[in-house]
């Protein structure tokens, strides 16, 4: 095989390769291989490319790189504004709605009541009497267009009846009882029937969508030929039934006498006794309404109510529920995440909900912002998911701004990489470099649950960090605390408690320190399956890795095919194996000590303070000696003072041999501090 053959073999090895790792991400929601591994795989992939653009693939998974799967539904222009509802709460709210109406309008006026579906608004675009377009709501302005998963719903109709060009409106929504069939069988069930619904109008595949029995009611069309053929709401309604779109036929008429049509006529004073009874039927009705729709039926007399920003005046939504939580979002924040997962967060305005003020609620990732249509300024309806994470449940108000659907940056906010898609989230590349990425790590290894290094909170991280001095974790233990003594915030007494926390950090068992590194999904239970099951030490699990093999894992009860490939594929990563060596030469732990080990040394030094200078031939680095001391029971300060047992001095030991010598304290070298440890056990 000649070189050129050689690089279109590759190049087509690879997309087949991260073809497979994209699906498998966005079907299960998890990777199988690092994201190293990916990144490595996909620059080569795009460096071929670039270098061989004749051999580049029409559906190569560069394309997909730094772009979000959903931006598959461009944004389309409405040709009406979609506007909103008003809403009221109570009957006595309707009746002098519709008193005001009456009053303004030149005759005598009817309503038409609707069942406000609790679904997706849609618009369906006809040219012609053929389904040219379907799009989203969006912000009323702009919305997404969903035409090839639209043309999947059953009932709405590719061809009309008549060749008519109109802009039809209605909810696409999911019965009940196939919503609690569906939801059953997700890995990650939806809260409701509504994200449900919405979350399969926006799937990639449109066979997807085909696969769920979504449903679509219209309640509004817009001619082009204002010669409309209706002159009022319900004769619209009849017209589109005939024009063969699906029209909810549970509506009601409020006149005080009707000659009309088939339909259930109201008087007014019938009216509170009419939706109280509606109230009841709801629950008996096999899809979710979240309230009523009364609308002038006279369509003359619509024009001189007229609009605002946000709703026409001659419709009025009737609401069963009063809202729990209802809130303004102020802002969209984007978080790094210590694995470079983006997570964005929409600040909200403090809201109290079961019982606590929410302020902050996850956003997951850009499909879920999407489902919502959110954007900043909205206000939303926030629950609390199982009594205790909140979250939006639905968008009740678009902002005044008109803000489109936010959409994730296509940068780091922390380092400036360019994000790269995995699945369902976004990842910024930038292992070793991004700050937040590196603080978020070190902040995490040195946490309560993990190493629990006393004091070194997330600040002093950061502070450290910003001086250059901790640039990674393997750096807590190489810092000179001592040598920050008298900077802001850094008093002789703090620095001794970070110097003391970090030496006794080297003291925790194995088992901490593989939590705290932070590999993918191995927490304590992970980490105590891997111990029980014979797999005691780093080194056995690194060569598991190194010859992927993951049957060794899989054959512990507990752990499963997908959590040991992607364990041992974050092992394998090149950072991850640097980071173990140093840490090891660190001294860390990286073998479980069994029942009997793990009796105390002998506490020899206890009691004493120690103070070391110079370097060693057996103890390099110096921290090794530390440890040594540490684990007998020894005080290891960083100055020589009265209080000072010992100073345990190597070559060049500099200034502090002349103090030590200044103030009476013994001083020891190499070979008696060996001789001392090695004397313990006659002790
Ligand atoms: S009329 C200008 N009728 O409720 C016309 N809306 O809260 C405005 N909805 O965005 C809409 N059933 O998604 C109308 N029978 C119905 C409805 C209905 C459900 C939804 C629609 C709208 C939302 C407003």
């Amino acid at each position: 095989m000649d070189e050129i053959d050689r690089i279109r073999d590759e190049i087509k090895h690879l997309c087949d390769q991260l073809k497979t790792y994209q699906e498998e991400y966005y079907k299960k929601s998890r990777s199988v291989v690092s994201d190293f591994e990916y990144d490595l795989l996909m620059d080569r992939l795009i460096e071929l490319e670039k270098e061989y653009p004749q051999f580049a693939l029409p559906d190569s998974p560069t394309l997909k790189v730094g772009s979000d799967l959903t931006s598959s539904f461009p944004e389309v222009q409405h040709t009406y504004p979609m506007l909103s509802l008003d809403k009221v709460y109570t009957s006595e709210g309707i009746i002098s709605w519709i008193e005001k109406c009456s009053k303004k309008a030149l005759k005598r006026l009817t309503f038409t009541v609707e069942e406000k579906i609790d679904g997706v608004s849609l618009v369906l675009y006809y040219r012609n009497g053929i389904l040219d377009k379907a799009v989203t709501r969006g912000n009323g302005l702009v919305g997404n267009d969903v035409t090839p998963n639209a043309r999947t719903i059953s009932s709405v109709p590719l061809r009309l009846s008549e060749p008519v060009t109109a802009a039809v409106r209605g909810e696409v929504f999911i019965n009940k009882e196939d919503f609690l069939k569906l939801n059953e069988e997700l890995e990650v069930p939806f809260a409701n029937a509504r994200n449900l619904a919405s979350g399969t109008l926006r799937r990639i595949k449109s066979s997807e969508t085909a696969s769920v029995p979504l449903k679509m009611y219209v309640y509004d069309a817009y001619l082009e030929d204002a010669d409309s053929s209706y002159p009022t709401q319900a004769e619209m309604l009849d017209y589109m039934k005939r024009l063969g779109l699906p029209v909810n036929p549970d509506y009601a008429l409020i006149a005080d006498s009707q000659k009309e049509m088939d339909v259930t006529v109201i008087g007014t004073d019938d009216l509170e006794s009419y939706l109280r009874q509606f109230q009841e039927r709801r629950d008996a009705l096999s899809h979710e309404i979240d309230g009523m729709v009364i609308k002038v039926n006279e369509l003359d007399e619509r024009e001189d109510l007229g609009y605002t920003n946000h709703h026409p005046k001659w419709a009025l939504a009737y609401k069963f529920d009063s809202p729990q939580g209802e809130t303004v979002v102020s802002a969209i924040d984007v978080q790094v995440g210590r694995t470079g997962r983006i997570t964005p967060v929409a600040r909200v305005n403090p809201v109290k909900v079961a019982g606590s003020t929410i302020s902050n609620i996850t956003l997951h990732n850009q499909d879920y912002i999407d489902l919502l249509e959110l954007s900043v300024g909205d206000t939303v309806t926030i629950s609390k998911r199982g009594d205790v994470i909140p979250a939006v449940e639905r968008v009740v108000e678009k902002n005044d701004e008109g803000n489109r659907t936010y959409r994730l940056p296509d940068t780091c906010p922390s380092c400036g990489s360019k994000l790269i898609s995995v699945g369902a989230h976004r990842f910024c590349p930038n292992r070793r470099l991004c700050r937040d990425q590196v603080i978020g790590r070190i902040a995490f290894f040195v946490g309560k649950g993990q190493m629990d290094i006393e004091n070194f909170g997330p600040e002093t991280v950061n502070v450290l960090f910003d001086k250059g001095l901790l640039r990674d974790i393997p750096d807590l233990y190489s810092i000179d605390y001592f040598s920050l003594i008298g900077e802001m915030g850094f008093g002789e007494k703090k620095v001794q408690l970070l110097h003391d926390g970090v030496v006794s950090s080297r003291e925790r068992p194995y088992e901490t320190v593989l939590v705290s590194l932070g590999l993918p999904d191995l927490g304590k239970k992970g980490v105590q399956l891997l111990i029980d099951g014979g797999i005691r030490d780093i080194d056995t699990l690194m060569r598991l890795a190194k010859d992927d093999d993951s049957s060794r894992l899989m054959a512990i009860k507990g752990i499963g095919e997908k959590s040991a490939s992607t364990l041992l594929s974050a092992l394998r990563d090149p950072y991850m194996i640097d980071l173990i060596d140093k840490l090891k030469k660190a001294g860390l732990r990286f073998e479980s000590v069994r029942d009997k080990e793990k009796e105390s040394l002998p506490q020899i030094f206890s009691g004493q303070t120690w103070v070391i200078t110079g370097s060693f031939t057996r103890f390099a680095p110096r921290s090794l000696a530390e440890k040594e001391l540490v684990a007998r029971g020894a005080k290891v300060t960083g100055s020589v003072s009265g209080s000072t047992t010992f100073l345990l001095a190597g070559e060049k030991g500099g200034s502090k041999i002349e103090k030590a010598k200044k103030l009476n304290v013994k001083i020891v070298d190499e070979q008696q501090f060996i001789a001392m440890l090695e004397g313990e056990g006659s002790e």
